[in-house]
């Protein structure tokens, strides 16, 4: 039997609601660790699998989980089903939701590698040294836990080195995709362009696709483009962003100021604008603009994360106009144009005049 509400006084009832509200914080990372293990089991692509809503034993049984844990499973799919991450279609059949048809494997945009990188024991890892960092001299608790950086950790660390690129490269193939849909004229009059810190050159790709003469030539490090064989008319420079950047008449820059110091930000964008000071000197850049009094909670919740990623990761940080402006202002650029078009991030076009 449960009982009615009874009325408390409202210190006690203050009182309850913050202890929520921190057992709500506390366990917020659980929200992650669910998905990530969804993903690890091939939940998203067994209910796919099955082409019609599945219950929990048919799931179990897909998934090889033995009888004795079916039980878990359905916790599991709980909170799975309050994250949206999937929904309930029947009393006990689960289905996919718009969200988890982004995690299927085969789907040529999946977030999967992406959720599998920022859920990783290395990243997850490195929030324990935040405390430990603010009290060091070390330039990211990344450094601290692990003593050199995210890029030299790459050089040496070759599981770790896969699973970031294929991370960037399902964010780029996605965001490729919605570049040469919606912000073609973005590109439109440029015959060369230089994707600056580009990954294993999924952006370049759409972009080539959509723009089919123009020559793109993709700038990372070592051990992301060596050994990385051309197409069509893109192709791979292995380099330093902050030692030299080929010309072209634009340049791009998805996702790698905000992996920066404005110190960093400053040198990459002085070389940006001498590499193009010949063409039209535009520098492209995608990444986040942060607002924290127009957009919603949950938006703004998720771009002070990223901006955290940044802190702790990096050494970078997400930027509110007035800190992009001032930037380029820095970098000896006239004027900046931003088109919110990408969800949480924006297409910055910067002008050299
Ligand atoms: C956050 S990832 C973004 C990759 C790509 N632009 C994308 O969005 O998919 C940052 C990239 O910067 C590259 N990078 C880091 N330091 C670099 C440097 N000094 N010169 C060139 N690339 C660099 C990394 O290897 C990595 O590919």
């Amino acid at each position: 039997m449960v009982l009615p509400n009874t009325v408390v006084d409202s210190s006690t009832q203050e009182l309850l609601e913050a202890q929520s509200h921190v057992w709500n914080l506390t366990f917020s990372f659980i929200n992650s660790m669910c998905l990530k293990s969804a993903l690890e089991l091939g939940i998203p692509d067994a209910i796919h699998k099955h082409n019609k809503p599945i219950t929990i034993s048919e799931l179990a049984d897909a998934l090889s989980i033995p009888k004795s844990k079916s039980h878990a499973l359905f916790r599991l799919m709980r909170v799975l089903v309050h994250s949206k991450v999937f929904a309930k279609a029947e009393e006990d059949a689960y289905a996919l939701t718009g969200t988890s048809r982004l995690l299927l494997r085969d789907e040529p945009m999946s977030f999967t590698p992406f959720i599998l990188t920022t859920t990783d024991p290395i990243a997850v890892g490195t929030y324990d040294s935040m405390t430990e960092w603010f009290r060091d001299e070390c330039p990211t608790p990344f450094v601290t836990k692990y003593g050199r950086n995210v890029w030299e950790f790459g050089a040496h660390e070759a599981r770790w080195n896969q699973l970031f690129n294929k991370g960037m490269t399902t964010d780029s193939e996605l965001i490729g995709k919605i570049l040469a849909r919606e912000c073609k004229h973005v590109f439109e009059g440029l015959e060369t362009v230089v994707d600056v810190a580009g990954g294993r050159g999924a952006l370049a790709k759409a972009v080539a696709a959509a723009f089919p003469g123009m020559k793109l030539v993709v700038l990372d490090l070592p051990q992301v483009v060596d050994g990385l064989q051309g197409f069509e008319n893109v192709s791979f420079v292995s380099g330093d962003m902050f030692k030299y950047v080929p010309p072209a008449d634009a340049v791009i820059l998805k996702w790698i100021l905000h992996d920066w110091s404005d110190e960093d930000c400053l040198r990459i964008l002085e070389n940006c604008k001498e590499a193009t000071a010949a063409g039209s000197g535009k520098v492209i850049i995608l990444d986040m603009v942060v607002d924290c009094e127009k957009q919603e909670h949950k938006a703004i919740e998720t771009q002070l994360f990223f901006d955290m990623v940044m802190m702790v990761g990096l050494g970078g940080k997400e930027r509110t106009e007035k800190e992009w402006a001032n930037l380029f202002s820095m970098a000896g650029f006239q004027n900046y144009k931003i088109t919110p078009l990408l969800g949480l991030r924006s297409v910055i076009e910067v002008f050299p005049r």
